[in-house]
């Protein structure tokens, strides 16, 4: 059965209680939209008071360190998101990547020590716009999918129930309000899904490839409505029920 499309906001350095008046609206909205898998994720700090307040929708961390526990002063491990009832936890945002030094090899053990707790994953690749304008876009994310993706029996089980999803952000659209254009969007998730098939055979046809990068209710039908997209990343426009629930409508009229 084809996975629900799936659309999350990253809410990244954002929010403070107030906010989580949204969230109850965005949960409402969501209430209308069955055929779609909506999810938030908010910073740490708010991340188990808006759990408490939702019920329709999905609530997940931006980061989580490899390790289980220990001294790593600041960090937040995949068990304590578990703990609090996180369903999943995006890894590699391209912010993160820039921030903090963050490989491809880190991002795949962080991938890793989420599954392992079975929270749901989403790994975030993207090319930046020196690495497109010389040409070497599919190149690059083709080789970060390769070595970001978590690998072995834990990784192919989560592919199998539909908990790990890739996120194609080209790094030059995030926030920039430059949505990439669909053929792009189009060949580059062609591009992932080749390497998801090679890694996962079968399995990897049905992993979701969300796109992600100034989405907005305004271009989300087109995005959506395009070949190979499984849905959206959605930075700016998650920050409030007015802007987010017209994707969700735009990834619900796809699927009618
Ligand atoms: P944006 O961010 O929608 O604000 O461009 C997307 C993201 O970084 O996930």
């Amino acid at each position: 059965m084809a996975l629900r499309p799936y659309i999350v906001g990253n809410w990244k350095m954002n929010g403070n209680r107030a906010m989580l008046a949204e969230a109850r609206a965005i949960d409402r909205g969501a209430q209308r939209y069955r055929s779609v898998q909506v999810a938030l994720a908010p910073p740490f700090p708010l991340l188990a008071l808006l759990h408490d307040e939702v019920s329709a929708i999905g609530v997940g961390a931006q980061d989580c360190h490899a390790a289980a526990k220990g001294a790593h002063t600041g960090d937040v491990s995949a068990p304590m998101l578990d703990d609090i009832g996180a369903d999943f936890v995006i890894v590699g945002h391209s912010e993160r990547r820039r921030d903090h030094g963050e490989t491809d090899a880190i991002v795949r053990a962080k991938a890793e020590a989420a599954l392992a707790v079975d929270l749901g994953v989403i790994i975030c690749v993207g090319e930046t716009l020196e690495q497109r304008d010389a040409g070497h876009a599919e190149a690059v994310v083709e080789a970060q999918v390769d070595a970001s993706l978590p690998c072995g029996e834990g990784a192919a089980a989560a592919v199998a129930i539909g908990n790990l999803s890739v996120a194609y952000e080209p790094v030059w659209a995030i926030g920039t309000g430059r949505v990439a254009a669909v053929e792009d969007v189009i060949n580059m998730h062609a591009a992932i899904r080749a390497r998801l098939v090679a890694m996962f055979g079968d399995a990897g046809g049905k992993v979701r490839i969300l796109y992600g990068g100034s989405v907005n209710g305004e271009n989300a039908s087109v995005l959506m409505e395009a070949p190979g997209v499984g849905g959206a990343l959605v930075g700016g426009a998650s920050l409030t029920a007015d802007a987010f629930l017209p994707i969700v409508a735009a990834a619900a009229a796809d699927e009618d």
